[in-house]
């Protein structure tokens, strides 16, 4: 399990400068009182499905949504305006707490208009624009095409989650163009790791490690041996990653909320939370059991045994 070296002074004095997340409340004679996680990191639902979203909201365990088209396209939207009628309908129910909605165009002209059509389905909305992968998709798109895009937003004052974060030179530009949130994908990473990687390598100073530096064989293969510049193993991939950008958001008081994402098991919400996340993006199906352990059942059922005894 990832435990970080250390927690730096500049993290803690970043932390100071991010919102309040649970607010004070007042006594009978109206004096505040101060909620005792006011400064704990938000807990996102990352789903699109209401039938998931509503309970966890009720029970006040999220307090945020995170959309993408593979959620969409999971709660069962078919076309456009169904994909809109869902989001429309989860940002009224979330309100006023943020929502992110994803861009689908992939010109910029055409995402800084549907940035506009997105925004206007709740007060609450958050634009999801992709770092990067434009050229993915089409050979000759302009690979800043996501850090401009972020950049118009935030001169309009359209708050931005920037999604597909696969290092901290991603978040740092992300940051560095105006983005509320990066989202820095975990799981993925971890995935990605245990299908690609030659984990015997020895611990290297990069995010990859690189068969053919130079390229001279032009088609480089790259491996995760050793994956962030902290250094580690494997399966700590993911958190080192979210360390990682914690620590140079701190290093720099760069505010932009660090959205830990694409979670896969219960352990790596502690990780990312050793890390310095600031808000976790979980999945319906984990949050599901954040409450439960096998020790905290064995203890209630001797505890409702004993309590037999008491005649109630
Ligand atoms: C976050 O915003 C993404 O929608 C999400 O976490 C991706 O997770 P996945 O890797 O499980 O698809």
């Amino acid at each position: 399990m990832f435990t970080p070296h250390f927690s730096s002074a500049a993290m803690f004095d970043r932390k100071g400068l991010m919102p309040v997340v649970n607010a004070d409340r007042a006594d009978k004679l109206g004096n505040p009182i101060r909620h005792p996680a006011a400064k704990a990191p938000r807990i996102f639902a990352d789903s699109a499905t209401r039938s998931e979203i509503e309970p966890l909201f009720r029970a006040n365990i999220i307090n945020g949504i995170t959309t993408n088209p593979s959620l969409l396209k999971k709660a069962g939207a078919k076309s456009w305006d169904q994909a809109k009628g869902i989001m429309k309908d989860l940002c009224t129910l979330l309100r006023p707490h943020p929502v992110s909605l994803e861009l689908t165009e992939l010109v910029e002209e055409d995402m800084v208009r549907q940035a506009s059509e997105l925004s206007e389905l709740g007060d609450n909305s958050v634009i999801k624009v992709p770092i990067g992968g434009y050229r993915a998709v089409n050979a000759g798109a302009d690979p800043f095409t996501g850090i401009k895009v972020i950049r118009r937003l935030w001169e309009r004052g359209i708050k931005v989650n920037t999604t597909l974060i696969f290092n901290t030179t991603q978040a740092l530009w992300a940051a560095n163009a105006g983005a509320t949130y990066v989202s820095p994908f975990l799981g993925r990473l971890a995935d990605y790791g245990y299908k690609q990687d030659k984990p015997e390598r020895k611990p290297g100073n990069s995010l990859y490690w690189v068969e053919d530096h130079k390229n001279t064989k032009g088609d480089q293969a790259l491996h995760n041996s050793e994956y962030v510049a902290s250094g580690g193993a494997l399966k700590d991939a993911g958190a080192r990653l979210i360390f990682e950008i914690a620590t140079v958001f701190a290093n720099y008081q760069i505010t932009t909320e660090i959205l830990a994402a694409s979670f896969r098991n219960q352990v790596q919400l502690t990780e990312c939370l050793l890390a310095g996340a600031d808000i976790l993006t979980v999945p319906a199906s984990i949050l599901a059991t954040v409450a439960d352990h096998p020790l905290s059942d064995e203890g209630m059922k001797a505890f409702a045994e004993d309590a037999k005894a008491f005649g109630k």
